[in-house]
């Protein structure tokens, strides 16, 4: 049988610091009211000609040199985006391949707004499982400032810009093996969080292009309950499904949207504090890229140590949500 293994993490964070004093000149906000309710200090934004394949190459960079694998052992590329170089095509992924000169390998963007990662995760698992592919580049990009609204204070103090990457291998040994992927989605709360226009359902040609073509928009409050309901749900299910107990989780790693999300879900499942991994008071909510970015924070910091178990959790735009129960497999 084979298995596949989360072999290296890798992320790339832009140097450029969004604080909440600074949003709070361009909007009618202050740092307390946004670290009340959501625990975010700041965020980063990407330089303007910065581009989403760009960042998502240096996180790349990084997970490959850290997996020991030469470019031509890689035979997928795959990325979550909501923010592409280009709108519809080409992929972001073939941008990101070509760049880091991985031949011509399968590359393709997937569609799940913040669960993106978990999603390109269990993608990657059935390509290596069904003996497909061997070694699969999986990576979340962002540059969400390109398609943020910053005259609107409800959406515009939670995103950020960052990228983060990891290589998923195929493997003999059991132990290695990721335990289990859950992803789902609910197209009715498909109104709470999207970018309404520029696609078939509203058009360029009749909205303008100038119409703020691409912004996202959030019904923030609904959003919030719907997401603390479901990931609480969801993370229970995965857990009791393979036998394993919050207690044996080392690291839960949830998609960093919001601190009050998090600690709603941390405290369902009776998770400690030093159990639970947050980024989100230094980079907002990077949507799919925010859970790699937020495991490589614990792997340079030198937490994530090899064989420990990882629980990740997300919940996004769709809406779609998932999770994961992942050993840290790191050759040896
Ligand atoms: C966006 C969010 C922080 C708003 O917090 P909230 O407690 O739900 O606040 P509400 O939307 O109910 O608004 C309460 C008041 O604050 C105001 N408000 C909204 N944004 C504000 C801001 N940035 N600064 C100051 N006041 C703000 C509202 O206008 C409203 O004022 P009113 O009572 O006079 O009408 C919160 O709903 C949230 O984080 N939701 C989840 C969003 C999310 O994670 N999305 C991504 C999923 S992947």
């Amino acid at each position: 049988m084979t298995y596949a293994a989360f072999r290296s993490i890798g992320a790339y964070v832009p140097e450029k610091i969004l604080t909440n004093e600074d949003l709070s000149k361009m909007v009618d906000t202050s740092d307390e009211w946004i670290v009340q309710r959501t625990g975010i200090k700041e965020r980063r934004i990407a330089a303007k000609d910065e581009r989403t394949s760009d960042m998502g190459v240096e996180a790349a960079k990084l997970a490959i040199e850290r997996s020991g694998l030469k470019l031509e052992e890689i035979d997928m590329v795959i990325c979550a985006t909501i923010s592409p170089d280009y709108f519809n095509m080409p992929s972001t992924a073939t941008i990101i391949s070509t760049k880091l000169g991985l031949g011509n390998i399968t590359a393709f963007d997937i569609s799940a707004a913040c669960t993106g990662f978990v999603y390109i995760i269990s993608i990657a698992k059935a390509f290596i499982e069904s003996g497909m592919k061997k070694n699969v580049l999986i990576i979340g990009a962002e540059k969400l400032s390109a398609i943020t609204d910053y005259t609107d204070r409800g959406t515009c103090i939670l995103f950020g810009d960052g990228a983060g990457a990891a290589i998923i291998s195929a493997t003999d040994n059991k132990d290695e093996a990721i335990i289990d992927v859950h992803t789902g989605s609910d197209g009715k709360y498909a109104d709470l969080l999207m970018t309404p226009n520029g696609g078939t359902g509203s058009p360029h040609d009749s909205i303008g292009q100038e119409a703020g073509a691409c912004f996202m928009q959030m019904k923030g409050n609904e959003t919030f309950k719907v997401a603390v309901r479901t990931l609480t749900k969801d993370v229970k299910e995965i857990l009791a499904e393979n036998n394993i107990s919050s207690d044996e989780v080392k690291h839960f790693v949830p998609h960093q949207a919001n601190y009050r999300i998090i600690k709603a879900v941390g405290d369902a499942l009776k998770m400690r504090d030093d159990q639970v991994v947050l980024t989100v008071e230094k980079f907002g909510n990077t949507s799919g890229a925010s859970i790699p970015m937020a495991i490589n924070d614990i792997y340079e910091s030198g937490k994530l140590k090899a064989g420990e178990l990882m629980l990740l959790d997300a919940f996004g735009g769709g809406l779609t949500w998932g999770s994961a129960l992942i050993p840290f497999s790191p050759v040896k």
